[in-house]
């Protein structure tokens, strides 16, 4: 079993204003860790999480692949939550090179076709698109889950990039929930941009029925 990275340096005050790992990470992990294997045989270059928030997330990929041979990059439009990715990665002895930006926005040209482990935990709750809006402009706590109109406001953005990032062997993890409408999501993906997907994981947790999808050419 791989750890979970250690967070131990992040306090009560930096949640305030960063997303704390909970049920929708952890399923992630989940689904990360069962892919080990695979991810290793691949010897991914270049590992993307778009909304990294604590850092977890990467840093366990970190764990799962290793400190020196992949690149590690991450955005997030909190800045409060870029300071706490790199934080976690000093502490878990992986190097992450955290953006603040809005998905790939700064990216796009430069990772074309080149991304080999793409990681979406997207905010995933149906809201007003006001409310969704509005937190996108914060770029605070509201941020992590705020998703408009059936939580997809902000993961239907980067739907539309997916193919361009993704390299010939990537991958690319999302997570969702029952009402963003998961076979919608895969066949969409498959018919505009031929990716095939597997449900990776499915869990009930809380109120929510979450999910880990894995895309690939
Ligand atoms: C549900 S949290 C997930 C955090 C972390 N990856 C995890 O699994 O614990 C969603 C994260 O996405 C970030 N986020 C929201 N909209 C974003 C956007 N347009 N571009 C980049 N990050 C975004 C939020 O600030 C938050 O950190």
């Amino acid at each position: 079993m791989i750890p979970t990275p250690d967070l131990s340096h992040l306090t009560k005050k930096d949640y305030e204003h960063v997303y704390e790992p909970a049920e929708d990470t952890f399923i992630l992990l989940d689904g990360l860790e069962e892919d080990a294997g695979k991810l290793r045989s691949a010897h991914p270059r270049i590992c993307l999480e778009i909304g990294s928030g604590s850092g977890c997330v990467s840093s366990f990929v970190g764990s799962i692949l290793g400190a020196s041979t992949t690149l590690y990059l991450t955005t997030d439009i909190n800045f409060h939550a870029c300071r706490c990715t790199r934080q976690t990665g000093h502490q878990n002895k992986i190097p992450i090179d955290a953006v603040n930006a809005s998905l790939a926005a700064p990216l796009m040209r430069r990772l074309r076709h080149a991304v080999d482990v793409l990681i979406f935990n997207p905010p995933y709750v149906p809201t007003y698109s006001d409310e969704a809006d509005d937190a996108q402009l914060r770029a605070d706590i509201p941020g992590a889950w705020a998703g408009g109109k059936d939580g997809m406001q902000i993961t239907d953005v980067l739907l539309d990039q997916v193919e361009d990032l993704l390299s010939p062997v990537g991958r690319f993890y999302l997570v969702a929930v029952k009402q963003n409408d998961v076979p919608a999501i895969r066949r969409r993906m498959l018919d505009i941009y031929g990716l095939q997907s597997e449900v990776v994981l499915q869990r009930r947790a809380g109120g929510e029925h979450l999910y880990v999808i894995r895309f690939t050419r």
